[in-house]
């Protein structure tokens, strides 16, 4: 359903015309300044300091929106990313400028081998954030373990406040579980502690209001995210409820709603109700797209490059670190797929006839 490219095809350009292709401005590493790779800048001049790394296909809910009703089929084991892949690949893009790298799924929590993932990434010099994005349903249990890792950033996705609507969404039971798990990040000390929840007509749009409450004595950062489509979720442009259709909802009982500067790559428009102690954001990839902002790359979990979420370009960078490639033969590719990445996604309609794979095998 996605086109892999394989590096032998991919014709990249020499790596000296690599960099010179932009000669763009400075990062700041420590007390030095270096120019940002321009493996990692695309043609619109988009740098990308931003890698988002899914560990696993596989997950212990089965949401709706993400997950096939039939399943999804599993790529062997084999040919998924290892620990020391995992690493290595993390180690180059760090290397060349990444300074936030968010561990995601399927969901991460459930491999093994997270905190010893987690444990190599703290130390590499220059990466100043690791984030994970979780359903939440082991987090309690690990926090403890994960915040003495080093985990900086912990995103919890959650769509409803009533236990028999989460069972229904995610085709399994553990809503308590969840809520456990938010209140253990902000106990020890994590804020915000950031919640994703998918907003879905006549599923959710009437809890809107009951997730703005929920910032009010917490530190959370409660994002809405419109609902997007991919393989196999029967997206449909009635079910998704536009940030400007939550935003006047939300704005009828809290008039004074104030909206928050964020920087230039933040994806999420910041609101916040005057008095609450955490923040709403808005995540408005299908009404109002931020590709120009864009600065993120993905990793799957067979080791594709994807330079766009809604895109179906791949390139497989396990296929070449298993050839035994050097950093500079992995970084042509790199830098010959973050070349080619498009300006903008092709627009809502498109992307949901368009054949990509299902979330759950991106890694959102
Ligand atoms: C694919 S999940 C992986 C991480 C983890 N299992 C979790 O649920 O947080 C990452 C994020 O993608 C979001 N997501 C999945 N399918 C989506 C869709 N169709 N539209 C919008 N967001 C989606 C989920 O709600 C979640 O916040
Ligand atoms: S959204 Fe996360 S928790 Fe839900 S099925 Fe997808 S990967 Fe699993």
């Amino acid at each position: 359903v996605h086109h892999v490219t394989s590096a032998r095809k991919l014709k990249a350009p020499l790596i000296s015309s690599i960099r010179k292709r932009n000669k763009l401005g400075d990062r700041l590493t420590g007390d030095h300044v270096l120019p940002f790779s321009a493996f990692l800048t695309d043609s619109f001049g988009r740098r990308h300091n931003y890698l988002r790394i899914s560990l696993t296909e596989k997950c212990n809910l089965r949401c709706q929106y993400c997950m096939p009703e039939k399943g999804v089929k599993l790529t062997p084991r084999s040919q998924l990313l290892s620990t020391s892949e995992v690493v290595t690949i993390a180690r180059l893009f760090v290397q060349e400028g990444v300074d936030k790298i968010r561990l995601t799924g399927g969901e991460p929590l459930i491999r093994p081998d997270l905190l010893d993932i987690i444990i190599e990434l703290r130390k590499l010099d220059g990466l100043k954030t690791i984030a994970v994005t979780t359903n939440g349903i082991n987090l309690a249990k690990l926090l403890p373990r994960l915040k003495e890792a080093g985990l900086d950033l912990i995103n919890i996705s959650l769509d409803t406040l009533a236990p028999a609507k989460f069972e229904f969404i995610t085709r399994r039971k553990g809503f308590h579980r969840v809520m456990e798990g938010i209140d253990r990040a902000v106990e020890l000390g994590y804020s915000p502690v950031k919640v994703n929840c998918v907003v879905m007509r006549g599923f959710n749009e009437d809890e809107l209001l009951d997730f703005v409450r929920l910032t009010e004595k917490k530190p959370l950062e409660v994002r809405f995210i419109e609902y997007m489509p991919f393989d196999g979720n029967k997206w449909n442009f009635k079910k998704m409820v536009s940030y400007q259709e939550m935003l006047d909802r939300i704005k009828q009982q809290w008039p004074n709603l104030e909206r928050l500067q964020t920087g230039h790559a933040n994806t999420a428009k910041m609101f916040k109700v005057p008095g609450f102690e955490g923040h709403l954001g808005f995540i408005s990839s299908m009404s109002d797209h931020f590709c120009g902002s864009c600065n993120r790359l993905r990793i799957t979990a067979d080791g594709n490059l994807k330079v766009c979420l809604f895109g179906n370009s791949e390139f497989s960078l396990r296929d070449i670190l298993r050839c035994g490639a050097s950093d500079e033969e992995l970084l042509q590719v790199i830098g010959a797929a973050v070349g080619r990445k498009k300006k903008e996604h092709a627009g809502m309609f498109s992307i949901s006839q368009m054949k990509n794979r299902p979330m759950i095998l991106i890694g959102g």
